[in-house]
This record gives C-alpha cells, sequence and structure tokens, in this order.
C-alpha cells in the first residue's frame, strides 16, 4: 500500500519523505487554508520535494470552470493530481482532464455508485472518505471493502485511496482490505510507531543495560 500524507506542512512533509514514508501528498482547500500559505506557491514547494503524486483541488463548482483551474493546477508541475469532487460536474472535469492526460482524484466520494461513476470516468484515484463515515455511524472500512469488490470485478484501473484517516489502526485496515492508497494525517503515520508493550520493554532493556555496564560505543 503506498502512503500518501494529507498536510500541505513542507517540514512535515520533509521529515517522513527522508524517512521513505511518502510515495505522495493530498492536499484540499481546508488543508492550504491551515499552512496559511499559496496554493500555488506551496504545492509548488510539495512537489519539488516529492516526486509522487501531489493532489492539489480545484474551488470552482461548475465543470467548465473546474477544468481551466485544474488546468492551471497541472502547470504546476508534473506529478500534480487534479483533486474534483465527486459530483456529476466533477465527473465531467474528470473526464475531460483524464483525456488531457493529467492525473485526476476524485474526492469526498461516500458511496460505491460514486466510485463506480469515477472509474467509469476515467479517474486515477477515487478518495472514499473513512472517518467522515465514521463520524455519522456509517461503517467507512466497509465502503472500502465495496469498492475493492467491485473494481476487482471489472478490473478498473482507478487506484483506491483511502482518506479522511484518523487512526493509525485505518492504515493497517485499509492494507488488509487492499486500498491502493492510504493518505493520513502525519500525526497519524507516526502513531503506526507506537506500541506500549515496546514502550515497556525497551525501558527494561535500557534498564537492564544500564546494571550490566554494557557500551556500545
Ligand atoms: O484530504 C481529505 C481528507 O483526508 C480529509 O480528512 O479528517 O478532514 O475528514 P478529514
Amino acid at each position: 500500500m503506498k502512503f500518501f500524507v494529507d498536510t500541505a506542512e513542507i517540514d512535515a512533509i520533509a521529515e517522513l519523505h527522508a524517512l521513505g514514508m511518502v510515495d505522495g501528498v493530498t492536499t484540499n482547500p481546508s488543508l492550504i487554508k491551515k499552512s496559511g500559505r499559496d496554493i500555488l506557491e506551496v504545492t509548488k514547494e510539495i512537489c519539488d520535494l516529492v516526486p509522487g503524486p501531489v493532489s492539489a483541488e480545484v474551488v470552482a463548482l461548475k465543470a467548465e470552470d473546474m477544468i481551466a483551474e485544474g488546468r492551471k493546477l497541472a502547470e504546476i508541475a508534473e506529478n500534480i493530481a487534479v483533486k474534483v469532487p465527486l459530483t456529476w460536474d466533477g465527473l465531467q472535469a474528470c473526464k475531460t482532464l483524464t483525456d488531457e492526460g493529467k492525473m485526476v482524484n476524485v474526492t469526498l466520494c461516500f458511496s460505491a455508485n460514486q466510485a463506480l461513476l469515477a472509474a467509469k470516468a476515467g479517474a486515477t484515484f477515487i478518495s472514499p472518505f473513512i472517518g467522515r463515515l465514521d463520524d455519522i455511524n456509517i461503517d467507512g472500512l466497509e465502503l472500502i471493502e465495496d469498492i475493492r469488490t467491485i473494481y476487482d470485478n471489472y478490473g478498473f484501473d482507478t487506484q483506491i485511496l483511502a482518506a479522511s484517516i484518523r487512526t493509525a489502526n485505518h492504515m493497517s485496515d485499509c492494507a488488509k482490505i487492499g486500498a491502493d492508497v492510504a493518505t493520513a494525517p502525519p500525526a497519524v503515520i507516526k502513531a503506526m510507531a507506537n506500541h506500549v508493550l515496546t514502550d515497556k520493554g525497551l525501558a527494561q532493556f535500557i534498564k537492564d543495560a544500564a546494571d550490566a555496564n554494557i557500551k556500545i560505543v
């Protein structure tokens, strides 16, 4: 499973990238707002840092306007994936931009039917939002499973990009289901390293090393 990092914070991306943890980046208008940066500038910096796909989201609602924005975003770098919402206009924009050879990430997906439409429109990525479904007591992981089944049934190339990931367990659950990509905030990716028994075992090893005066360098 590929790891994308869901942020527009350059330092956080760089830290994870140095460890080989970043196969791509996803942003959205809320993350750009949080960064306090200009969308074109910060997206260019991210693209210079990370060779994998970098999703940059349109803010228009009509297909023709989304297409214009998508073309401008795609000019930033070769590795831009234009992110469009899963609306009828978004699907139209997806088809046009895909036909022009651009990567397209169709976002705000909350149902298997929406994912099926995105694949038919040629999306490179479909972004089902796990956490926001869980927030309203609908099993977000079940949606990932359903999309996996549908895409495998018909050999769709669209990659399942599990999004709105809130916990480390979501990451391993997505990997078990066979999501192609999971995008998560830096803190969630780092939390994957945590285990109480690791902490407990390490404390004992460090104590024993001190008691036995073990020195290596
Ligand atoms: O990039 C979209 C998505 O990952 C948003 O997550 O936590 O705001 O639902 P969240």
